[in-house]
């Protein structure tokens, strides 16, 4: 008796799997780093394009943190204008400025005891910057108009879709404020360099559809999972998500089909590679990096011809299917881990 099962966190509606969903080892390793720091305090700064799961990484530090029953408070510093973004942060005195009819807090101290998330924070204004720092190092707020400051207990988590190393090199961003925020840093790839997640995450999407309308049934057929494996989703992890959601109402019956694919789509996964145009001019070429090339282009047009079968590519190839998977492995190609399974041989 009293024995608490090992595990008991797996079943709850926040285990993380079902957070930040995905099995390639960049996702993997995401998780383990976000388990690794959530219970700690450390101030994180968060990189990565948009729509690639900013906010979801840092909902998901919160969530598993001791802070977990406290506030988690998103601010997206590039959609307040600047000059208000100060006293929405810190609060202010009645009379402070014109309008200021009478005192606020900030969201700063809304978030007490709990978690800021300080989005987009590359656009925080330099002045703010400066008073950013003192937060984190004294613990303190002083609301504009104030005469005295109060303490506030709060974690920070940041996040940036630019490159602020880069910012801080021009000098638009504080060096000494970029070093506080990214204590432990953490960069989330790109979806086009974890297409094997694609299959994955169209699934958990579908699955919230068929849950949301019950009776549902929607699925999707190979070859339109190709084609978005195939797709190189500027916009993420957000995109799919959109994507599915569009084709979900777009599918008239329980498949949804290439047909309904949008054509940027279809024609980016057409094998439509042009011939390879090679001249040895008089300052020469590298051999090895055009047979790289040229191998890798073939090997992603074998596989978008036959869905994604690589027993099937590998014989258009005229290869044998360990040389072809040795190959595949080489060029960084990476086919769709569920569509695996469904291959002969
Ligand atoms: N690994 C994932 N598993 C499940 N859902 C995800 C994952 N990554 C992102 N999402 C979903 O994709 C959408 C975009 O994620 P999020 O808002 O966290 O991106 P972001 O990086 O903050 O984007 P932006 O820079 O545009 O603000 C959200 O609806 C989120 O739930
Ligand atoms: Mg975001």
């Amino acid at each position: 008796m009293g024995l608490q099962p090992k595990y008991a966190e797996v079943d709850a509606p926040f285990a993380i799997e079902r957070m930040l969903v995905g099995e390639h080892p960049a996702i993997v390793k995401l998780r383990a780093l976000v388990e690794r720091v959530a219970p700690t305090e450390v101030t994180v700064l968060i990189t990565g394009e948009s729509g690639t799961g900013k906010e979801v990484v840092a909902q998901a530090i919160h969530t598993l943190s001791t802070r977990s029953n406290q506030p988690f408070v998103p601010v997206n510093c590039a959609a307040i204008p600047h000059d208000l973004l100060e006293s929405e942060m810190f609060g202010h005195e009645r009379g402070a400025f014109t309008g200021a009819a009478g005192s606020r807090h900030g969201l700063l101290t809304t978030a007490d005891r709990g978690t800021i998330f300080l989005d987009e924070i590359g656009e925080m204004p330099k002045g703010l910057q400066a008073k950013l720092l003192r937060v984190l190092e004294d613990g303190v707020v002083r609301a504009v108009g104030a005469d005295r400051s109060t303490r506030v207990n709060v974690r920070v988590i940041a996040a940036s879709n630019v490159d602020l190393a880069a910012s801080v090199a021009r000098g638009a961003f504080r060096e000494d404020l970029f070093y506080r925020l990214q204590v432990v840093p953490i960069v989330i790839a790109p979806l086009r360099e974890r297409r094997s997640d694609i299959p994955l995450l169209t699934e958990h999407f579908l699955e919230r559809i068929r849950d949301r309308v019950p009776g549902r049934e929607l699925a999707i057929s190979r070859e339109a999972m190709v084609t978005m494996w195939s797709y190189d989703w500027p916009g993420n992890v957000r995109e799919l998500e959109n994507m599915v959601e569009r084709l979900a109402i777009l599918c008239e019956g329980s498949i949804i089909d290439t047909s309904i694919l949008p054509e940027i789509m279809v024609a980016s996964a057409r094998p439509a590679t042009p011939p390879m145009k090679v001249e040895l001019g008089n300052g020469g070429v590298s051999l090895n990096n055009l047979v790289r090339e040229l191998e890798g282009r073939l090997i992603n047009d074998a596989l978008k011809q036959t869905a994604g079968n690589k027993q099937a590519a590998a014989r258009l190839l005229g290869l044998k299917r360990t040389t072809f998977s040795a190959k595949l492995r080489r060029c960084g190609v990476i086919a769709p881990a569920s569509l695996d399974e469904s291959e002969e041989g």
